[in-house]
Order: C-alpha cells, then sequence, then structure tokens
C-alpha cells in the first residue's frame, strides 16, 4: 500500500528481535531469571505502550513483576500532560534512588511523554544520575536496542531528539488482562490544540494499515476478548495518510463485522472531525458500544477559538443532537478545562451552560496548567488561582448532581453488561460494566467474571450503579 508515513522496515524490527534473543540468552545464564517492573502513568496510549515494553521484556527472558522492590530493570512510562503529573514522576523516580543504592546493577529507564521534553531531558541527565536510559514515545519500537547498550556497556543513554515518528510493527505484546483490550490505530496528532503538550512529544499522526488493525482484533476476539478499545488521540482522523479512501467510521464498521461476542470503543474523538458518518455506524452495529468520549474543553466559543480546537459552541451542541438522534441513549462524556489563559468568569459560566444543556454522563475535569513549548503558556493569565479553584468547584458540584441524576434513571432498568472484576466492597463481590461503560457493582460467583449477563439496576451513587443478577448469565 502507498502511504505518507514512514514504517520502519522488516529488517530493523529484525533486528530488535536479535537484540531480545542475545539478552535472552545472557539472562538465560543467570540463577534465576532476572525481573523487570513498568510503571506506567498518562493515557491509554501509554498503558498499551506499556504493555509493547513488557513484551519486549518479556522476550529479554525478564519476569514481569509488579513491585520494583527488587526488580532488575525497571520502566518508567511516563506523561506530561500536566504540571502535576510530572512532579509524580520526579518525586517517584527520585526515590527510585535508595533502591538502585542497594542493587547497584539494577537498570532505571524513563521513557513516554516527559522524555520528548527538552528541559525534562535536561534535569534527568544533571540531576538525577541513577536514571540510566531515557527514550521518547517514537523511539519505543529501539528499547532492546537501548538496553542492550545500557547493560552491555554501561554508560547512560539519552535517546531525546524529537521525531516525528513513523510506523513500527510486529513487535511482541504482553497484555496484562483477558478480557479487555487496548489497540492502537494510530499514533500522534496534528491538531496544536494551544495548550497542549501531545503534538510535541508524540509526533505527527500516522495510522496503522487496516488490514494489520483488522487482524489483530480477529486474533483478540478469537482469544475471548470481550471489550476492545481502539484507541489514537484523535481517532477520526484515521486513514488521512493511507490510501484506498480508509477513515475512522468505516474502520470501525469493518471491525464489528469480525465474529464473536464482544464490543468496541474508542477513545479519543475530536469534535470537529466526529461526523454523521461516524454516528450512523455507532448505531447500525450492535459491537459498537453505545458510548462516545467527545471532549468539549470549554462551552465558550472565543475559548475555544483560543484553544485552537476549531468548533464553535453551537457546532458542538450540534454535534450531541445529531448522535442523540441516531443514538437516544448513547453515554456521552468529555473533557473539559477550567482556567485556560484569558478566561474570564462569565466566559467559564458558558462552559456550566454547557453541560447543563448536554448532561454528560461524566465529566473529566481538568485545571489548565501550563506546558512549555504551547503557545498558551505565552498568553496572559490574569485570573488567580482562588478565582480558577472556585470556578472549578461549582463545575464539579454541577456534574456531580448531573451525574448522579443520570445514574438515577438506571434504577429498574436492565442492562446487559460484562462481569468484569473482583469489587473491593465486601458486600458486592463483582464489578461490571454497561454497554455504555457505566460502571456496576453487584455480588454473584467469581467463575461469572467474563461473562456478559443482564443486570438489574436496584441502587446507585455519584460514582457508580449497584445491581443484582437478573437471569443466567449467557
Ligand atoms: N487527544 C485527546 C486528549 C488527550 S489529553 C483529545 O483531544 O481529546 C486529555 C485531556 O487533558 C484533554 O482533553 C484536556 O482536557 C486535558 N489537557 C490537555 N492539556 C492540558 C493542559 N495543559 N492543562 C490542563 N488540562 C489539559
Ligand atoms: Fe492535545 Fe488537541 Fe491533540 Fe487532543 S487533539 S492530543 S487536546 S492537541
Ligand atoms: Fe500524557 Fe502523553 Fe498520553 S502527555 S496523556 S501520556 S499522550
Amino acid at each position: 500500500m502507498n502511504r505518507t508515513t514512514p514504517v520502519i522496515p522488516a529488517e530493523d524490527i529484525q533486528r530488535q528481535k536479535e537484540y531480545c534473543a542475545e539478552l535472552r540468552s545472557l539472562n538465560a545464564q543467570r540463577p534465576a531469571p532476572p525481573r523487570a517492573y513498568v510503571d506506567t502513568y498518562g493515557c491509554q496510549q501509554n498503558e498499551a505502550d506499556s504493555e509493547l515494553i513488557r513484551g519486549m521484556l518479556a522476550d529479554m527472558g525478564y519476569e514481569i513483576t509488579g513491585t520494583d522492590q527488587g526488580a532488575d530493570v525497571i520502566v518508567i512510562n511516563t506523561c506530561a500532560i500536566r504540571e502535576h503529573a510530572e512532579q509524580r514522576v520526579f518525586g517517584n523516580v527520585g526515590a527510585l534512588v535508595h533502591g538502585k543504592r542497594k542493587k547497584p546493577d539494577q537498570v532505571i529507564c524513563l521513557c513516554g511523554c516527559m522524555a520528548q521534553e527538552a528541559h525534562v531531558a535536561d534535569r534527568l541527565r544533571q540531576s538525577y544520575r541513577h536514571v540510566d536510559l531515557v527514550f521518547g514515545p517514537q523511539q519505543l519500537w529501539r528499547f532492546p536496542e537501548f538496553l542492550r547498550r545500557v547493560l552491555l556497556r554501561r554508560g547512560r543513554v539519552f535517546e531525546t531528539a524529537p521525531v516525528d515518528g513513523a510506523i513500527a510493527e510486529g513487535l511482541p505484546v504482553y497484555r496484562s488482562g483477558r478480557l479487555k483490550a487496548w489497540v492502537s490505530i494510530m499514533y500522534g496528532c496534528n491538531n496544536f490544540c494551544s495548550y497542549c503538550i501531545v503534538p510535541y512529544t508524540r509526533g505527527r499522526e500516522r495510522s496503522r494499515e487496516p488490514e494489520i488493525i483488522l487482524k489483530e482484533l480477529k486474533e483478540l476476539a478469537e482469544q475471548g476478548y470481550k471489550d476492545i478499545t481502539l484507541l489514537g488521540q484523535n481517532v477520526n482522523s484515521y486513514g488521512k495518510d493511507l490510501e484506498g479512501g480508509w477513515d475512522f467510521p468505516r474502520l470501525l464498521e469493518e471491525a464489528a463485522g469480525i465474529p464473536g461476542d464482544f464490543l468496541l470503543r474508542f477513545m479519543t474523538s475530536h469534535p470537529k472531525d466526529a461526523t454523521e458518518k461516524l454516528f450512523d455506524v455507532m448505531a447500525r452495529c450492535e459491537k459498537a458500544a453505545p458510548v462516545i468520549h467527545l471532549p468539549f474543553q470549554s462551552g465558550n466559543t472565543r475559548v475555544l477559538t483560543a484553544m485552537n480546537r476549531r468548533y464553535t459552541r453551537e457546532q458542538y451542541l450540534e454535534k450531541v443532537a445529531a448522535l442523540r438522534a441516531r443514538i437516544p441513549d448513547v453515554v456521552l462524556t468529555s473533557d473539559v478545562i477550567v482556567g485556560f489563559p484569558g478566561e474570564t468568569t462569565p466566559e467559564f459560566e458558558d462552559t456550566l451552560s454547557l453541560i447543563e444543556a448536554v448532561r454528560f454522563d461524566a465529566l473529566f475535569t481538568f485545571i489548565y496548567s501550563p506546558r512549555k513549548g504551547t503557545p498558551a503558556a505565552e498568553m496572559d493569565d490574569p485570573m488567580s488561582k482562588e478565582e480558577k479553584s472556585a470556578n472549578f468547584d461549582r463545575l464539579v458540584a454541577a456534574q456531580n448532581r448531573i451525574s448522579l441524576e443520570k445514574h438515577q434513571a438506571y434504577i429498574g432498568t436492565v442492562q446487559r453488561c460484562l462481569i468484569d472484576g473482583l469489587g473491593e466492597d465486601p458486600r458486592h463481590g463483582l464489578t461490571a460494566r454497561t454497554a455504555g461503560g457505566r460502571l456496576v457493582h453487584l455480588d454473584g460467583d467469581p467463575s461469572l467474571i467474563g461473562r456478559f449477563a443482564d443486570i438489574r439496576i436496584t441502587d446507585c451513587s455519584t460514582w457508580a450503579l449497584f445491581g443484582e443478577l437478573d437471569a443466567e448469565p449467557s
């Protein structure tokens, strides 16, 4: 297939596999298999990347563990989306120095979005000398080569130069779940929302080939995965760099045609590119879960323009109406930023009125965090922290009320849910998810995990539903 995005040649991937084999035979000579720990911050894309890192580590002969204590290799896969996320990483990476003192041959790696920020790489180089390897997300497929370099030469490795990125196929995946799976369909972002670091850390938009994605999905369905999420920073841009007329609705429809009892979700959709064609496919395909995460960021058109979102408040509301006309009970979730530079309280109130008009099922609310190198970080930001916090609290209170009201409407209904795990509360031994992704607590036998079941909803809180089995699970 002709395409504009570079694809890593198969022989380069093969070379990485040879490095894995070389390390595997070195590791096999040790008295016990060495252990590797991967810690993940940030979005599902990072979770999916961590499954590839674990896959490569397992291929190198490492046993994957759930703790950094005594691990031979520690990988911290980082997120740069907000200041707070970065501070947590610096704190936790700093604390690793104690473990390394006790185990000097331990290798500490830092990858993910923070690695791609020049000021972070400088700080790690100078002040975090116990970190051995730093590499950005576009270099992930070269991890075996980098780790081998650290292990065999015992020097520090920094691979953090900015790169647009390519498509690397054929890397081993170590999936953490048996029911839910993430599948990246594209990487990078070209949208450059003025507050956002992602286009700088993840490079340019590029799509995986549909045949490869569909083959992976077919394998997951055959392995019994029940809940599969297609991932991209903006899945609605899928296919722009491919030939053959591919777009996201077509991919979703073909994916929904794969035999098996599973649901398909996707994250994230930029509203400017969410089309009626997509909504039609969602409405038509039973396997497409009736849920969409459609971040609106602000309810005020001036602020949206300053954010470079390229839609107006009215256009957003029209999209929601077009979606609900096709799927009336669609579960709608969103992201919103409070305190964007220059946002006034009356402008913030447009955000409040938008959530009252739309009534989202759930909202991810963030206070604006300046990111070095983005246009918004240079804008005047006169509003005090206190005023931003007060606005934020008003938004959270309004959304909590709406979420509770939305949940109350489920009481008495029967929902087909996937029973997906053990609950933490002894009175409700199991957890489940509705097709729309809402959390349900229920009592039942752990042998039901992995089944779809009809659950009668009996009670709710702001955050979750409570229910009981209505019929024998299928
Ligand atoms: N690609 C996704 C968003 C990824 S980031 C999309 O476009 O929908 C997830 C959310 O973090 C964003 O939707 C936004 O609400 C928030 N966010 C991004 N940058 C931020 C910043 N600098 N400060 C506060 N929140 C931010
Ligand atoms: Fe960031 Fe905007 Fe791209 Fe989402 S679409 S990752 S918010 S630049
Ligand atoms: Fe964070 Fe990078 Fe995802 S900045 S939100 S890990 S794309």
